[in-house]
């Protein structure tokens, strides 16, 4: 290994990337390894990490992992469920209970380099329901915890450890920013206490990927498929810096599901970036709209745009001879561990990288990727230093069946199923908030529990402040079931009735979905929100507000650091303002409604 390096044990997809991506801030590599790897693969890393877990250590679940890495000399850390197994590895118990949620107080027993330059009690982020009650020959007790500024109510053992072993564990999660100085009690692990030298810097990191696509290319050529999204544009960017532009061929296919003018941008803007010397484009807009004609059903609509995908891509590469270059994609890090297929993994994506074609290529060793090793927002620093424009890697994440995700279709038919239980349930909240709210006749995907589930809005209408706004909505879902999603109402200001339309993918409908978002972010632009807002979908729903005969826009702003979770974003009231009178004039609008839903219960997109 050139660099210094950590691997993160990952019992549980998102734990193991939040803590990868603090220790690559601190400069130091880190690699998320799986439980089951060979011994081999942990050698020769100068520390380890077991992260977090759904899984119960008191109850011995997923305790069929490389225990063999305990035997190695270098230091190891546990979080939470990480912990615990350290603790139960080294002849300490864990048990089923002292469950501690949300902020608590870390006491330290005595000064230690974990938590060097830090107060001797700290904000600290709990969330387990076992605990370690005794600790095994040689482990001590760092710290223990109290519960909101409650000093009688202690929990042992919140940080252990043995410096003879250079074994540790935290029962809190020093990853999320709710524990205060996490960054600082994990870099004092990294550096202070596995010795790792900060030398893994993204200008580095260019010199040597640069260096390792020559050695793999030679004096070959690759193609890749440039979508225009930050991904595949820094790649290109990275592979015409090592092999020359002449050596660089680009696809790009507008799929008819683009924004508006998305495609005629791409092409310019791959062009100012010396990337046309080899650039292809292809219009299939046609063969996609053919192949959704009539779908309704989201899932439906998803797997065609993905098989036409598929099918447009293998013609072009066949055409243009791609098995004559290697292939380059702009795959990054959590897809490489995703599509690694482990059994920890939450989403497991076919992604355009993965279709036939593709894998065969990369069974006979003719891909590359040049990103696989990076994170998102590393992708981005990679840009800044390669001189990508800093609008382009700002860019709002753009889903890959595009607006498809975004323009809902329907067969006309009224969906009531549950309202004789919502309306009742919904009157008493709506009496409660002083505010008037009606249940919409049909259904947009949202997550509980981990699935997708189909149910269906609500539109508040009426003033009321932002707070308020987003309590109601709060109350909504908990108290109505059925429901997934709360809208506030932008106009028109009394809707008494609405109704389904018969819908299905039109261009007619894509354009006036098109002309809408590019009003929207327009907006966002003017107002210095877009980089501030983390994506923002426009969403046509064919719902007639008032007998008008025409659609229903919604705009969903949302905060979100990883798309796992979001919150509503506000917008200012003269934005709003601009909004309300620019859209609610579209000749086919009737209605404009802004997103309030976090995500759980409903998700980013709507379908
Ligand atoms: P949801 O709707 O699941 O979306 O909350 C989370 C994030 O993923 C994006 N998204 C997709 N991206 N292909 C993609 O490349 C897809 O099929 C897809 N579906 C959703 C969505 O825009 C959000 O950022």
């Amino acid at each position: 290994m050139t660099h210094d390096s950590i691997a993160v044990v990952d019992f549980g997809g998102q734990y193991a990337h939040l803590i990868a991506t603090k220790i690559r801030r601190l400069h130091v590599h880190a690699e998320i390894l799986q439980p089951e790897d060979p011994l081999e693969r942990f050698r020769p890393f100068k520390g380890i990490v077991v992260s977090g877990s759904p899984s119960l250590s008191s109850f011995g679940e997923d305790s069929a992992y490389t225990t063999a890495i305990y035997d190695l000399d270098v230091p190891i850390i546990g979080f939470c469920f990480g912990h615990q197994e350290i603790a139960k590895h080294y002849g300490g118990s864990v048990v089923h209970g002292g469950r501690e949620w949300g902020p608590a107080d870390l006491h330290r027993t005595r000064p230690h380099p974990l938590f060097e330059g830090l107060a001797a009690s700290e904000r600290v982020w709990m969330s387990h329901y076992d605990s370690v009650v005794a600790l095994g020959p040689g482990f001590e007790e760092l710290g223990y915890s109290t519960l909101g500024g409650r000093e009688d109510v202690q929990h042992r053992f919140a940080a252990i450890g043995s410096d003879r072993l250079r074994r540790y564990g935290f029962q809190f999660h020093p990853e999320v920013d709710d524990t205060v100085h996490g960054d600082e009690m994990i870099a004092n692990f990294v550096l202070r206490i596995c010795g790792c030298r900060p030398s893994w810097t993204m200008a580095r990191y260019l010199e040597e990927e640069v260096a390792r696509v020559r050695r793999q290319v030679g004096d070959g050529s690759v193609f890749l498929l440039a979508s225009g999204g930050v991904d595949s544009t820094v790649a290109a960017r990275l592979l015409a810096r090592a092999l020359g532009s002449s050596r660089v061929h680009l696809l790009h296919i507008d799929n008819g599901l683009m924004r508006r003018d998305e495609s005629r941008r791409v092409v310019e803007m791959l062009r100012d970036l010396g990337l046309g010397e080899h650039l292809t484009f292809v219009d299939a807009s046609d063969t996609f709209l053919r192949a959704l004609e009539g779908v309704v059903e989201p899932e439906r609509k998803r797997r065609i745009i993905g098989d036409t995908f598929i099918a447009v891509f293998d013609r072009e590469a066949r055409r243009l001879g791609i098995d004559h270059f290697l292939l380059a994609q702009g795959t990054i890090y959590p897809d490489t561990i995703e599509t690694g297929g482990t059994r920890r993994a939450d989403t497991i994506k076919t992604h355009h990288n993965r279709v036939p074609i593709v894998q065969e290529m990369i069974a006979a060793g003719r891909v590359v990727e040049p990103l696989a090793d990076l994170y998102k927002v590393e992708v981005r620093e990679l840009g800044e230093q390669l001189g990508v424009p800093h609008d382009l890697i700002w860019r709002h994440p753009f889903p890959g069946p595009g607006l498809g995700v975004r323009l809902l279709c329907s067969t006309g038919v009224e969906d009531r199923d549950g309202f004789d239980r919502v309306e009742p349930a919904l009157a008493a909240v709506s009496r409660e908030a002083g505010l008037p709210m009606l249940p919409l006749p049909i259904r947009s995907v949202g997550v509980k529990a981990d699935l997708r589930a189909y149910e269906h809005p609500v539109l508040i209408s009426g003033e009321a402040p932002w707070e308020a706004l987003l309590r109601t909505a709060g109350a909504i879902y908990k108290q109505v079931p059925g429901i997934n999603r709360a809208l506030w109402n932008l106009g028109p200001a009394a809707p008494v009735a609405v109704r389904p339309l018969d819908a299905t993918v039109t261009r007619d409908r894509l354009d006036l979905l098109r002309e809408a978002d590019a009003i929207v972010m327009q907006g966002l632009r003017r107002h210095g929100l877009y980089e501030r807002i983390w994506q923002c979908p426009t969403v046509l729903v064919p719902l007639e507000v008032n007998g008008a005969g025409r659609e229903l826009v919604i705009v969903r702003p949302i905060h979100s650091e990883r798309a796992m979770t979001a919150t509503p974003a506000a917008l200012p009231g003269p934005l709003l303002a601009e909004l309300r009178t620019a859209l609610l004039a579209l000749p086919g609008v009737s209605g404009l409604a802004l997103d309030l839903t976090t995500k759980p219960p409903g998700t980013i997109e709507w379908e």
